[in-house]
Order: C-alpha cells, then structure tokens, then sequence
C-alpha cells in the first residue's frame, strides 16, 4: 500500500498513542485479553477492560488474577496504576482504541461461530465515535473483518479509514511461556486502509517490541491461520510417524532428538495424546470453511485433523495392551489419568486430549480418577462433566491404580516416584526417556 498523508483524526489518535494519553479498552479478558491489558498498562496507557463475565470485572477491581500463570500482583499493580473493568459497553465511548479478543469457536457442526465477534461489534457500534481505532484479535478466517465488522461500523454512518480506524492484528499468546510474553511476541498488523494500519501500528508499537505489517487485514487474518496449520498439520505428521515408529519398535523421541541435530531444514515437533487447547484443534477448520466458498478442499487441514483426532482412541488401545500383558480387562480395571490440562503447567482444560481419554477410558468399564495440581476439582465443561476431584500422588494412592497414565506432563509431579510406586505406567509424553519393566510408551 503506497502510504498517503493521514487526515487531522488519524494524526491525533497517532499522536495520542504515542504519548501514551490515549486510554486503551480490551473487549474480552481471557487468556489473550488479560495479559494484553496488563501489557498496555504497564507501557503507560490508561486501560479499561470489558468482558461480559461480572466475575472477572470484580476480580480486577480487587485486583486479583483468575489465571495460574498470571499473579495476582500484576494485576494488582496495574490496578494501582488505574486499569479498570466493566461490563457497562457505554464506556466504550470514552476508549480510544478498542481491541477485541474474544472466542472464535467451532459450532457443533465444525464451523466457524462468530457469535461473539458480532455480538461484541454490536453491543460497541451503538457507542462508537469519530476518532476510535477497532482492532480484531480473534483468530479467524480471511475476509472477516472486512465482510463482518466494516460493514458494522459504517451503517452507523462513520467511513473506516477516515473517521473509524480497522485493524486486525492477530494475537500469538502463549500462556505460560516465560520466554515470550506479550511484549517480545513480534505483532502482525493489516489495516483495513493505509491510515487505518499507520494508526493500528501507532498504537501496537507502544507496547510490543516489533509489529510487522502487512498490506491488508485478509492477509493478517491468513497469517494466523498459516502459523496455526503449520502446527496442526506438523503434530499430525510427527503423531502418524509415531505410530509407525511403536509397531517398527523404535523410538520416536530419540529419532527426533537424533533429527533436530540438523542445523538448517528440520524443526522438532513432538507427538502426545492429541491436540489440545483452544486454537490448534480449532482454527485450521476456519480456512476450510472459508475455502469451500472459494470451490477449494483443505486437504493437508483435514489429514491432521484425521490423525491427531484418532489418538487418544490410539492411546487407549496401548493402555489395553498394556494391561492384557499383566491379564487384566480395562473393564474393571483402576486407572490413574495424571495431567488433564491441555498442556503442561498451565489450569487452561479446553479441548484437553486427556478430558477425552477419560471418557474413552469410562466408556469402557474402567474406573478413572485423575490427579492434576493445577485443577483440583474437574471442571463443568461443555462436552464433559465428571464428578471428581484430583487425586494426590503418593506412595499410598499410586499402588492402587492397575495403570497410571501420564497424559500431561506437569513438572509439579515426582516422576520418579510414580515410576517406583506405580504398578504400571502409560506415557504419552516421553517423560521416562530409559526403558523400565512397568512403563509403557504411547
Ligand atoms: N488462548 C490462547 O493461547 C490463544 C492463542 C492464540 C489465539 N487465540 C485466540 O484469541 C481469541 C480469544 O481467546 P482466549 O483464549 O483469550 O479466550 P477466553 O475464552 O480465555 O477469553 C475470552 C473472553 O471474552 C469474553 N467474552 C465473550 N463474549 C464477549 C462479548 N460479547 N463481549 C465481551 N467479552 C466477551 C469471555 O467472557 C472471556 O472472558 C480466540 O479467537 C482465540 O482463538 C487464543
């Protein structure tokens, strides 16, 4: 995009975000949204928070964090500093920029449901005014925030680009990861024209080290995607590669240990129990739906999701194994699931490949407990709601499990110990990398 000179509106939102006047609102204070504020405020700005959940408006207002790996002092700090929540969508009047991360998951049916993009456009338009930048975090499929949010915006009589600035930028948390945080993550940029990306990386290069444009909001919206196929379609290669290596009796983990040697050409991808977490299983069905509008299949998206979906039934198979050489039924059977989180050290249970393999395990007669330090009582979830609470793992409760199946590696557990105590261990994750009489790869 050639750059053109911005008109006065856009120049005074530039100048406001650059000397840190201008008060930032977050729309949807999850696991992106949070650590975003937190981000903003610790750069300078004046922040406000809205979400539609009262408990997490009234957590920040006592300064408390509702995440694990957010403490609660950060939040506590920022609220020092004046960060805010609501859930009165009329104070979005008074943000200067407005950036929505809110949910963007699958309906029943496997396609996008973008209820809570729209239903957040819709509770802001009525409260929108000249000189505002909105920018769209959630994941999504190219084409929405032009096809869904502009429209949105100028039937209430603004022209994007010259009085509403739209940007979609792409969010690459990952939480837990104390390496990245929201401030060293470089930040993808598209605007919905010229003015609108100067304003939307105005703002983002405030608070992130580096923000990258690109030349449209489609192409950050596909940026996105292609991260988060990569990865899918990756898992679902190393996962299949896995399968094969078990019935050939090699080991995986020390061919890709062997494998990632190379300096240039190979990147590591680990197998486990199945994808988990809220945008990997998720995402990639966004382009296929968006595709099929195009005539196009995306058939490296569903091969991946063949494969990494057919796991945990993989797993459990091997737990049958497992047991049938010890002559026991999984009927009947005591099993022990350590880890339900969808990755290590973290209390987030979306789409958790362990959840499934619980079920799996029920459906077949055995009796399941599970322990996880980071979720003492099991979750409502929306497929599965089981009544129980975490197990601890002692000397005393591992011998009473016939199978002990460790589906996330936390490293709050004693592997050690379980390998001792445990009569006969399942691992998913390659935590006990010498072979052992009672441990079982899977
Ligand atoms: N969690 C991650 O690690 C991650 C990574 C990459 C991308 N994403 C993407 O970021 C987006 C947000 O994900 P998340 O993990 O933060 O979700 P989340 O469920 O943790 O948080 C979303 C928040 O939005 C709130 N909300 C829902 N509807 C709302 C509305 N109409 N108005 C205001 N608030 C509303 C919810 O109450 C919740 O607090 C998704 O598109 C996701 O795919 C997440």
């Amino acid at each position: 995009m050639k750059a053109e000179p911005i008109n006065a509106c856009a120049a005074s939102l530039v100048e406001r975000f650059a000397n840190r006047t201008a008060l930032v609102g977050v729309i949807g204070l999850g696991y992106v949204g949070l650590p975003l504020a937190l981000r903003f405020s610790e750069a300078g700005f004046r922040v406000i928070g809205f979400d539609i959940d009262r408990a997490k408006a009234e957590a920040i207002a006592s300064g408390r964090s509702y995440f694990l790996h957010i403490p609660h002092a950060a939040v506590a700090t920022a609220r020092g500093r004046g960060f805010d929540a609501t859930t009165d969508f009329s104070r979005a009047a008074d943000a200067d920029a407005l950036i929505v991360c809110v949910p963007t998951p699958l309906t029943p049916s496997r396609e996008p449901d973008l209820s809570f993009v729209i239903n957040t456009i819709e509770s802001i338009v009525p409260h929108l005014r000249a000189g505002q930048l909105i920018s769209l975090e959630s994941t999504t499929y190219p084409g929405t925030t032009e096809e869904e949010l502009k429209p949105r915006i100028e039937k209430r009589g603004f022209k994007v680009g010259e009085d509403i600035f739209l940007c979609f930028s792409p969010e690459r948390e990952d939480p837990g990861n104390p390496h990245f945080t929201t401030r060293n993550i470089p930040k993808i940029c598209g605007g919905s024209t010229p003015a609108c990306l100067e304003v939307g990386v105005a703002l983002y290069s405030q608070a992130v080290d580096r923000v990258v444009p690109v030349s449209s909001t489609r192409a950050a919206e596909m940026t996105k995607l292609l991260e988060n196929i990569h990865r899918s379609v990756n898992i679902g290669l190393v996962n299949e590669m896995k399968i094969i290596a078990d019935r050939m009796d090699i080991d995986i983990l020390e061919v890709i240990r062997a494998a990632a040697t190379k300096p240039f050409g190979f990147v590591p991808y680990y197998p486990g129990p199945g994808l988990g977490g809220h945008c990997i299983p998720i995402d990639p069905f966004y382009l296929t739906w968006k595709a099929r509008q195009y005539g196009l299949h995306t058939r490296f998206i569903e091969l991946a999701g063949e494969i990494n979906s057919a796991m945990p039934h993989w797993v459990v198979g091997k737990v049958i194994d497992a047991l049938n050489g010890r002559k026991k039924p999984l009927n009947g059977s005591r099993v022990l699931v350590l880890g339900i989180a969808y990755k290590k050290n973290v209390d987030d249970m979306r789409e958790s490949p362990a959840v499934e393999l619980m079920s799996l395990l029920m459906a077949r007669g055995a009796r399941v407990d599970y322990s996880d330090p980071h979720v003492p009582v099991f979750p409502r979830m929306r497929k599965y709601s089981f009544e129980l609470e975490s197990v601890p793992v002692s000397s005393e409760t591992l011998p009473q499990y016939d199978a002990v199946l460790v589906a996330t590696n936390h490293d709050a557990f004693d592997y050690d110990l379980i390998r001792r105590r445990a009569r006969l261990v399942v691992d998913t994750r390659g935590v006990y990398r010498e072979p052992s009489p009672n441990v079982v790869r899977a």
